[in-house]
């Protein structure tokens, strides 16, 4: 079976790349580089001795996209591509409105010509808004606080109308927590370009000695300790529930949303020490105001997940750390040998 996988060498996408192929899928990639690296592709090559089939560019560019679909027989998509940075949506909002909705909808037209109806969407939780309740179910009122929340939101109505409009469509709409960590190899993993906004990605940078300290934003939430709560949840894990819904898509019509988390919130000071404790080195912290727009809580109910695609996460916050400070050192000793 082969799978187009669009943003494939971008976080989340490359670790599903590396599944699909190790899970003896043919997989064709589309990716620009806009907030990835073309390194990225050998990367994938030396952890599971396949070469995807790659096209660099746009996928808001349908005469592309129609090439690819001409030149392979595609049974289903992963639409991963888009833009992601919540600040920058705040000040470019028609940038994130023009290129992630655009991208969808010309995706979803030539994907139609094709006759190709089999779709697996990257939403994201930022579409519960604030939550009333925890854990978060798939059924809780949708709102957003920023234009990309906004883009993940529209383009999940977007496509349960194309479902109203023509009822062979299959898609699963996959609402990732928050991942972290990367590949147990530490060939691919997170590598955001400039200051991170992420926790994770920063803490990164501190443990490598290119940022002094953590700032955490707000030590006065209605948590354990008073900081932000999360659903941290391993990228290979996340990965692996892409491959169960591609699974799920091919046998079955209609569409439905799916939390992808761990169903376990903690703490960002829960994340600071346990990467402390189990890569041995210190992370040092201030405390700051809160950040606007932050919610104090959030942790999904994965059981839908579970109960319908058959999938759970299994990795631990341990392991998550582990594979995350792994990935940064090897990249380090790699730039070292090169210089
Ligand atoms: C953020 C986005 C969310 C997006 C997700 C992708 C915002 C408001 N939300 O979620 O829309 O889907 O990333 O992964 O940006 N923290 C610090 N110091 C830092 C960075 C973060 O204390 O330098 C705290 C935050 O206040 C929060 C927690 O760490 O409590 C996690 O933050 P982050 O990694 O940015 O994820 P979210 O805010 O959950």
């Amino acid at each position: 079976m082969k799978i187009l996988v669009t943003g494939g060498c971008g976080f989340i996408g490359s670790h599903t790349v590396v599944e699909l192929l190790e899970a003896g899928y043919e997989v064709v990639v589309i990716d620009d580089f806009s907030n990835s690296r073309r390194s990225v592709l050998d990367a994938i090559q030396e952890i599971t001795g396949k070469v995807p089939f790659f096209y660099e560019g746009d996928v808001k560019k349908k005469e592309l996209l129609r090439k690819i679909f001409r030149e392979h027989s595609i049974d289903a998509v992963i639409h991963f591509a888009g833009y992601k940075a919540v600040g920058e949506s705040v000040q470019q909002p028609l940038k994130y409105y023009e290129n992630n909705l655009e991208s969808t909808v010309h995706l979803c037209e030539v994907m139609s010509e094709f006759s190709c109806k089999k779709l697996v969407f990257s939403s994201s939780a930022t579409v519960y808004g604030s939550p009333k309740s925890l854990p978060i179910r798939e059924d809780f009122p949708l709102s957003t606080t920023n234009p990309y929340g906004t883009t993940k939101l529209m383009i999940e109505n977007i496509l349960r109308d194309l479902v109203v409009s023509d009822s062979h469509w299959s898609i699963a709409l996959l609402r990732y927590f928050n991942p972290i960590g990367c590949h147990a190899s530490g060939l691919i993993g997170e590598d955001p370009k400039g200051i991170p906004n992420n926790l994770m990605p920063y803490i990164l940078k501190v443990a490598m000695g290119e940022l002094p300290h953590l700032n955490v934003f707000g030590n006065d939430y209605d948590t354990k300790d008073g900081t932000g709560v999360r659903d941290y949840i391993h990228v290979a894990d996340l990965a692996r529930g892409h491959l169960k819904a591609i699974e799920y898509v091919m046998n079955t019509e209609g569409i439905d949303a799916y939390n992808l988390g761990t169903g376990k919130g903690y703490s960002v000071l829960d994340l600071v020490k346990t990467f402390e404790k189990v890569n041995h080195v210190s992370i040092p912290y201030e405390i700051r105001a809160r950040r606007p727009g932050d919610i104090a809580i959030c942790y999904a109910d994965p059981s839908y997940a579970k109960e319908k695609l058959g999938w759970c996460a299994e990795k631990d916050l341990e392991t998550m750390c582990l594979d995350a400070y792994r990935y940064v050192a090897k990249q380090a000793h790699k730039e070292e040998k090169v210089e």
